[in-house]
């Protein structure tokens, strides 16, 4: 996996040599983003299949098992991570001997991963529909090709859209406290050579008043039946100011990120993260040495939830692999019954 700890600064691949240590990958995000992470997810319960070195399947589920449960337990808020381990365990506890199971495991690792690379290519096609020439485009947190298999799912419109000679110009939220608006799809942006600038989290609502956005696509990390969707910490309050300044606000996700048990937005599991996430900042210095410094007194703690829910009626549309569909409980219904592949 890409190492996004490094980034923009270095680009090195992290090679995880087991399944704990692929879930600590996950856990202290040296990979993030919801596809991604549930492809990490697939990966892991192969590893564990591959681990096992015994023959008797009884032991070789229970192995798993155990597995699942420590994968699962990395992160919360991602559904995707829920839907992949289930996906890869659901396909290889049919099996009849061990062996068997450990070749499903890989191949459907595979499979998934592929599978969820087109879903997010599809997506990108379907928003292409929606953007026009010379528009301003602002989006929140890294919903990229670094936070998915490939093309990633809000970036993956701005990409298609790029690719056709189409010219935006992106506003990317700088996000903090992880800055992966700032370290990620800045960098992302600029390895495309699609126009962009960074800006304050703060700062949306500035440009939006004045006009300067025609509309924002964010992406998600849990969408509920009704259309309530779990995102970076930040994106309630961007859905909230478009809303006030008539931007229409798109969220970006394939079929792994509904969550057929979220009723509502209240159903969601929302992950608190470490209050150094705030208290530090990391960078290079001039020696391009990466550095960790502290930013807030001694004396001060702080608070770090790392996603929050915007309820569907802040929500313009969300962009499937399906198409555009409403943030509304019938259409999603219809949508995640009429999946197309697993
Ligand atoms: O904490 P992170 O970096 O994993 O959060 C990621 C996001 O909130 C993304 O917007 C979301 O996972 C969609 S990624 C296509």
């Amino acid at each position: 996996m890409i190492n996004q700890q490094l980034l923009p600064h270095k680009f090195e691949i992290y090679r995880s040599k087991n399944y704990l240590d692929t879930a600590n990958a996950i856990k202290t995000m040296i990979v993030r983003g919801a596809p991604a992470i549930g492809a990490t997810g697939a990966f892991g319960i192969a590893q564990a299949a591959l681990e096992f070195k015994d023959d008797n399947l009884d032991d070789f589920k229970e192995h798993i098992e155990k597995a699942e449960k420590i994968l699962k337990s990395t992160r919360p808020t991602a559904n995707d991570l829920f839907y992949a381990i289930d996906f890869v365990r659901n396909k290889i506890l049919n099996n009849f001997n061990v062996e068997n199971a450990k070749k499903d495991a890989v191949k459907f690792a595979n499979e998934y991963a592929d599978w969820n690379a087109e879903l997010c290519r599809t997506i990108g096609e379907h928003g292409n529909n929606l953007i026009k020439n010379n528009q301003n485009i602002l989006t929140h947190c890294n919903a990229g090709a670094l936070a998915c298999v490939d093309f990633g799912t809000a970036l993956s419109p701005i990409r298609i859209a790029h690719y056709n000679k189409k010219n935006v110009f992106v506003y990317v939220d700088e996000t903090r406290p992880r800055n992966q608006g700032t370290s990620l799809t800045a960098w992302e942006l600029a390895q495309e050579k699609i126009s962009h600038s960074i800006i304050a989290d703060n700062a949306a609502g500035f440009f939006m008043k004045k006009g300067k956005v025609d509309f924002v696509i964010v992406g998600a990390d849990r969408i509920a039946m009704n259309g309530d969707v779990a995102n970076k910490i930040g994106t309630y309050e961007k859905a909230v100011l478009a809303k006030e300044n008539n931007v229409p606000f798109y969220v970006a996700a394939p079929l792994s990120t509904f969550d057929i048990n979220s009723k509502t937005g209240e159903d969601i599991p929302i992950e608190e993260r470490s209050e150094d996430e705030l208290l530090y900042i990391y960078g290079i210095d001039e020696n391009k040495t990466i550095k960790k410094i502290r930013i807030a007194p001694e004396e001060s703690s702080a608070k770090n939830p790392a996603f929050d829910v915007t309820p569907a009626r802040y929500i313009t549309g969300i962009i499937t692999e399906k198409g555009v569909i409403k943030p509304a409980r019938e259409e999603i219904m219809k949508f995640v019954e009429n999946k197309n592949a697993y």
